[in-house]
């Protein structure tokens, strides 16, 4: 069905809310021209619901919003930005933003504070793309009438990101446009007009004024996205991921010594973020599996008997995450930590397919992965990206049997949030011990003779073998 099917009965649809009629009535009484716009207008036509709205007014956005809050009373929160001329009202769970039309970009950056006053069309030129510069107007007279002077429309039915202006012009107006562009073809599914995607090319240098949260917030939308690798091969193809993301271009290319190569661990990435994003929402496990293969350039090797190796490429990708999180700005909290032990374990569950899957080894790694044991065998089983069908099939086979043991072994074991059965209290008081490193050393053999199966994990099991490791290491008393 074409997006030109039902536009009005989707505006009429809207256009029934009470603040819509409050807002326009009261833009009447002040004789303005109102307007909603942007992104809310644009999600009309592609039934995407949404809470946040943007108004533009012809004047000052501030005083409409001052006035639409002090008729909507105590039901409605004020907060006014001065210095950017905008204001915003918060309503039942509604974000109602309110801005003067400009002559000048909407976005100017607080360098550029002063914007002059302009009329719609003004204002809709300015916008990032012809999709995001539609708007409805509110005013009695014309009331739930559609602007839309890019043909915003059409490029909502032609599924396109085009910017209505000259690109470089928008492009120069405010550069993060430039990941918002990418950013709407991945969310959307949209491809980005020609003559668009080369003004980016042209203008990716620019991206270096934008700060490093405002570029994260659009990675992280892209990463939202049902095929985040759209976004991040967008990225790499015209330029702006060596900008903004080196690291993960540093793992494309494939090298070939004595016509052995290896695979292309960028791409290889990209198919891996898919698989996991087919399976899950959580965004971590996303960025861990964006991330899970970084350490390989740095560790790859090559000789004659191996081929291509990249050891401990888990470790060392664990280790330069703090380090890619501080340079990107991201919040250096346990979703980095939990993105680090994913990254880190995530060899040991296809090491432990490719011998015997005993217990004891199971038994380990649900030790050291937790309560995060589901996610690292979601990211293990996505990792699998063989074309060998029959190697796919094999190794997903054994995965299953990993599974099952987990399973299993949780059940009669409880290892997976592992207290130790006899605390280092207890081993200092039955022998009258201080605290010192003999104490530790009885905790661990305990804990080994757990993980092993040699005993249960229980506590008299626990305590008899603390009796023995005692006598065996010379503690006297034992
Ligand atoms: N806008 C713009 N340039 C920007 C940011 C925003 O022209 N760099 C304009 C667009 O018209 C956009 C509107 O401001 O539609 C609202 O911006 P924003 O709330 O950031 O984005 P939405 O388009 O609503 O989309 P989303 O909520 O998915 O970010």
């Amino acid at each position: 069905m074409s997006i030109n099917d039902n536009i009005e009965d989707k505006i009429k649809a809207h256009t029934r809310r009470r603040t819509f009629h409050t807002v326009g009535n009261i833009a009447d009484t002040l004789s303005r021209q109102c307007y909603v716009v942007g992104g809310y207008v644009r999600d009309i036509f592609l039934d995407r619901p949404s809470t946040d709205i943007d108004f533009v007014t012809l004047g000052s956005g501030i005083e409409l919003a001052e006035k639409v809050a002090e008729s909507l009373g105590k039901d409605a929160s004020l907060a006014v930005f001065r210095t950017y001329g905008t204001a915003q009202v918060k309503l039942y769970g509604l974000e109602l933003e309110f801005v003067g039309a400009r002559k000048e970009s909407y976005r100017n950056d607080s360098r550029n504070p002063i914007v002059e006053d302009g009329t719609l069309d003004d204002d809709q030129k300015r916008r990032d793309f012809t999709i995001n510069a539609m708007a409805i107007s509110l005013n009695k007279d014309s009331y739930g009438q559609l602007l839309d002077p890019f043909d915003g429309i059409g490029d909502l039915d032609r599924r396109i990101i085009r910017t209505p202006l000259d690109p470089d012009i928008t492009f120069s107006d405010d550069p993060l446009r430039m990941m918002r562009a990418i950013r709407f073809a991945t969310q959307l599914d949209f491809e980005i007009y020609p003559e668009t995607f080369k003004a980016i090319e042209r203008n990716k240098n620019r991206i270096g004024i934008i700060t490093k949260e405002r570029i994260c917030d659009e990675l992280m939308k892209i990463m939202k996205s049902d095929i985040p690798s759209r976004g991040f091969i967008l990225l790499d193809k015209c330029g702006l991921l060596e900008l903004i993301f080196p690291e993960l271009v540093a793992l494309q290319g494939v090298e070939t010594i004595n016509g052995r190569g290896h695979k292309d661990n960028f791409l290889h990435t990209m198919q891996v973020l898919d698989n996991v994003a087919q399976s899950t929402k959580n965004v971590w496990l996303r960025w861990s599996a964006l991330l899970h293969d970084i350490g390989k350039p740095i560790t790859k090797r090559y000789d004659e008997k191996m081929g291509w190796t990249f050891y401990n490429h888990n470790y060392v990708g664990e280790r330069m995450i703090p380090r890619i999180f501080k340079k990107m700005k991201f919040p250096l909290n346990e979703k980095m930590k939990y993105i680090q032990k994913l990254v880190g374990l995530h060899m040991r569950p296809i090491a432990l397919i490719e011998e015997e899957v005993t217990d004891s080894a199971v038994r380990r790694l649900l030790f050291d992965a937790g309560d995060d044991i589901d996610d690292l065998m979601m990211l293990c089983e996505a990792d699998i990206t063989s074309k060998n069908q029959e190697k796919v099939k094999r190794l997903l086979h054994n995965f299953a049997i990993v599974r099952q043991k987990l399973i299993e072994l949780e059940e009669k074991d409880r290892i997976r949030n592992f207290q130790p059965p006899v605390t280092g209290d207890e081993i200092i008081s039955t022998f009258k011990l201080e605290p010192s490193p003999i104490v530790g050393k009885i905790k661990e053999a305990i804990k080994n003779a757990i993980l092993d199966g040699i005993i249960p994990n229980e506590h008299d099991a626990a305590f008899k073998y603390m009796y023995e490791t005692a006598e065996r290491l010379g503690v006297k008393g034992a």
